[in-house]
C-alpha cells in the first residue's frame, strides 16, 4: 500500500508586501534581500485572518484538484508554528471549517520541517490500514510572530497555506513507477534549539513572543544537514539525483537551495522555486511551491518529485513522492 497525492492547493492572503515597501519602513533595501536571500516580495495575512482560514481555503482548492468530497477524508494533519490559538489544535477549526465531523485532526509542530514531518505522519497512518484518505496542510502566519524592528528577521517570512490529499492505494509493486509516497526521513537535534525560536509561549513567559534567528548560524547547518537526510532517501531507495524529476526544496533561501542542488548534483532546471514571491512562508512553502509547478504544468503524473525542509529545533527532513 502507497499513499498517493490526489491532489493538492495553495491560498495566499491578498496583500503583497515587496521589498521597497518594507524599504519605507525599516532600514534596508530591495537590493539586499534579493542579495542575500532572493526573495522579492511576500503575502502578508489581513487583520482578522488566522492560520486556519488560509488552511481551510488551501484544503479546499487541494480537495478540488483532487475530485474527492471532504466526507471522505478521515485524517487532518496540520502543520504549524503559528496556530490560531495555543489550543485547540487548528486542525479542527479547519476540520469543523470543512464540515467534517468523524475521523482524527491534529497539529504538528516541526517549524519550517512541519511539512515533510505531516507528510511522514499521514502517510504511516494510511500504509498500515488506520485511515483511507487524508489531509496534510501547512498553514502559517508568520507575520504574527515577527519582530517587525528586526531587519535581520522581518523581511524573510511570509503567509500563507498549501495541502495534499493523500489516498492509500494498493500498488502493483513496481519500484520504478509505483505511485505515492516512496520514503520519508525525518531527524531532529535539540542542541541546536536557541539558533532559531520564539521567545514566548504559554508555560515560560505566558506571551506569543516573536522569531528570534541566529542567521548565520541557521546557514551554516542548513545545506549539510539538508543534503545529508536527502543522500539518507537516495540509500534506501537506490535512487539518485538523476532519477528527480522535480527538486521542491522548503523555501527559506536561494542561496540554501542552490547550495544544496549544487551539492548534490541536482540540475538547476529541476529546482521549483517560489522564495522570490512567497518568501519564507515556514511550514506552508512545501505545498505552496508543489500547487505552482502542478498548476503550470511542470510536475505531471508519474513524476519523482523530491521534497526536504529544515528548520528550528533544528528539525529536517525528506521525501520523495511519485506524483
Ligand atoms: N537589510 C539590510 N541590512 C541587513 C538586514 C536587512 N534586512 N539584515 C541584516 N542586515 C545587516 C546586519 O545588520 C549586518 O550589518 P553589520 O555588518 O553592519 O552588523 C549585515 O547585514 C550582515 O548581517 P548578517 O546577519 O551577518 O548577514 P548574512 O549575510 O548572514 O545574511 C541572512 C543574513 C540572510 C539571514 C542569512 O544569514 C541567512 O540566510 N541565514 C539563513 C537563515 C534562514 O534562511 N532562516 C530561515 C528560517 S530557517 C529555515 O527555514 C531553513
Amino acid at each position: 500500500i502507497r499513499s498517493v497525492v490526489l491532489g493538492c492547493g495553495s491560498y495566499l492572503p491578498e496583500q503583497v508586501v515587496t521589498n521597497a515597501q518594507l524599504a519605507a519602513r525599516i532600514d534596508t533595501s530591495d537590493e539586499w534581500i534579493v542579495q542575500r536571500t532572493g526573495i522579492r516580495e511576500r503575502h502578508i495575512a489581513a487583520e482578522g485572518e488566522f492560520t486556519s482560514h488560509l488552511a481551510i481555503k488551501a484544503a479546499q482548492a487541494a480537495l478540488a484538484d483532487a475530485g474527492v468530497d471532504a466526507q471522505s477524508i478521515e485524517l487532518i494533519v496540520l502543520a504549524t508554528s503559528t496556530p490560531d490559538n495555543t489550543f485547540p489544535a487548528t486542525a479542527v477549526a479547519v476540520q469543523h471549517g470543512l464540515g467534517i465531523n468523524h475521523g482524527a485532526a491534529f497539529d504538528l509542530q516541526a517549524v519550517c520541517s512541519g511539512f515533510v514531518f505531516a507528510l511522514a505522519t499521514a502517510d504511516n497512518f494510511l500504509r498500515t490500514g488506520a485511515y483511507k484518505r487524508a489531509l496534510v496542510i501547512g498553514a502559517e502566519t508568520f507575520s504574527r510572530i515577527l519582530d517587525w524592528n528586526d531587519r535581520g528577521t522581518c523581511v524573510l517570512f511570509g503567509d500563507g497555506a498549501g495541502a495534499v490529499v493523500l489516498e492509500a492505494q494498493e500498488q502493483p509493486g513496481n519500484a520504478a513507477t509505483d505511485r505515492g509516497v516512496v520514503t520519508t526521513h525525518l531527524r531532529s537535534d535539540g542542541r541546536h534549539k536557541a539558533k532559531l525560536f520564539v521567545d514566548g509561549g504559554p508555560s515560560s513567559t505566558q506571551t506569543v513572543g516573536h522569531l528570534r534567528m541566529e542567521g548565520r548560524e541557521v546557514f551554516k547547518h542548513a545545506v549539510g544537514m539538508i543534503t545529508d537526510v536527502i543522500v539518507d532517501a537516495f540509500n534506501a531507495t537506490g535512487l539518485n539525483a538523476d532519477s528527480i524529476d522535480w527538486f521542491v526544496p522548503h523555501q527559506a533561501n536561494k542561496r540554501i537551495i542552490d547550495a544544496s542542488a549544487h551539492k548534490l548534483h541536482i540540475a538547476p532546471e529541476k529546482v521549483v522555486l517560489t522564495v522570490d514571491r512567497h518568501g519564507n512562508t515556514s511550514a506552508a512553502s512545501i505545498p505552496l511551491a508543489l500547487s505552482v509547478a502542478r498548476k503550470d504544468g511542470r510536475i505531471k503524473k508519474g513524476d519523482l518529485v523530491l521534497l526536504e525542509a529544515m528548520g528550528g529545533g533544528f528539525t529536517w527532513g525528506s521525501a520523495l513522492v511519485r506524483w
